[in-house]
């Protein structure tokens, strides 16, 4: 496995990968590798015969207040984990070969970005997330390139970016890969003390309960109401629990208007957590 951290090294070595026809698969990740992103390694094997990892924690998708200075970097483990995977190529690029002295161009989508849901509360989010998405889709330029469906926001607006700008990449969306106890994999688990750990699976448990009795006709607004009340009472601070149309994430009053996907973001001490279902 190659791990590959300037721009003409990648030219070079993503030409080699495409001899005799092969297809590449990009997997973009901010590192601190857990199940969840090996899961999405795993899908893109599937999909292609060569697989591309990359490592880049993105500095213009986090707001001043936010934790990109205490992220977790993991680059050892992340390597020993994706060589234990066979990937073909790891690219880790530096910020200052991603956004070079004089970088002064952004992305900033629009439809699903301006859903009110991430975008409420984090309104720099999917400006950063999809400049450096599709830098990485045309320094890659792979067939497919695969996201989580726990960023389901995100994947909506990449699916968007690369129809929006003829990119060939097709976008994959993939399961959330959860703990035992219902709790979804994410690189920000780490910040959970022990007692946050215990009440963090609140958020899926409530999202399926929801989900329940809306696929069972209950009206929605009272569904969602007792979902809040939940969320609350488990020591979470909630920012939002949706229900949307699945593919467009318009605002939705009823089952018959779906198909729906609920989702929730919530604050327990210094974690902010989110997940989704579908109805
Ligand atoms: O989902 C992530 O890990 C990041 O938002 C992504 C897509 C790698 C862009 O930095």
């Amino acid at each position: 496995m190659r791990v590959v951290r300037t721009l003409p090294t990648l030219t070079r070595a993503i030409a080699a990968l495409r001899m005799r026809r092969a297809r590449i698969a990009l997997v973009p990740t901010m590192g601190a590798l857990h199940d969840g992103h090996l899961s999405l390694v795993r899908l893109a094997q599937k999909r292609a015969e060569r697989v591309i990892v990359s490592i880049f924690v993105n500095p213009t998708q986090f707001a001043p207040n936010e934790d990109f200075r205490s992220y977790p970097r993991t680059f050892a483990s992340d390597r020993k984990a994706l060589a234990a995977h066979r990937v073909d190529l790891v690219w880790a690029p530096s910020a200052e070969t991603m956004y070079p002295e004089g970088f002064g161009t952004k992305i900033v989508p629009e439809g699903a970005a301006l859903a009110g849901l991430e975008d409420a509360f984090r309104p720099h989010f999917f400006a950063g997330v999809a400049t450096v998405v599709a830098k990485l889709l045309i320094q890659c330029d792979p067939d497919v390139a695969i996201f989580g469906d726990k960023d389901y926001q995100q994947l909506k607006v990449i699916t968007r970016l690369a129809r929006d700008l003829n990119l060939k990449t097709r976008i994959i969306g993939a399961p959330i890969v959860r703990e035992k106890d219902g709790l979804a994999r994410s690189s920000r688990n780490v910040y959970l003390t022990p007692d946050e750990r215990k009440a963090a699976p609140t958020l899926y448990r409530v999202l399926k309960e929801c989900a329940a009795q809306i696929a069972a006709a209950q009206p929605l607004g009272a569904v969602l109401d007792e979902g809040r009340a939940a969320i609350t009472r488990a020591g979470f601070t909630l920012d939002y629990i949706e229900a949307r149309h699945s593919e467009t994430l318009e605002p939705i009053g009823s089952l018959r208007d779906g198909p729906i996907r609920l989702l929730v973001a919530a604050r327990i001490g210094r974690t902010r957590l989110i997940d989704n279902v579908g109805v």
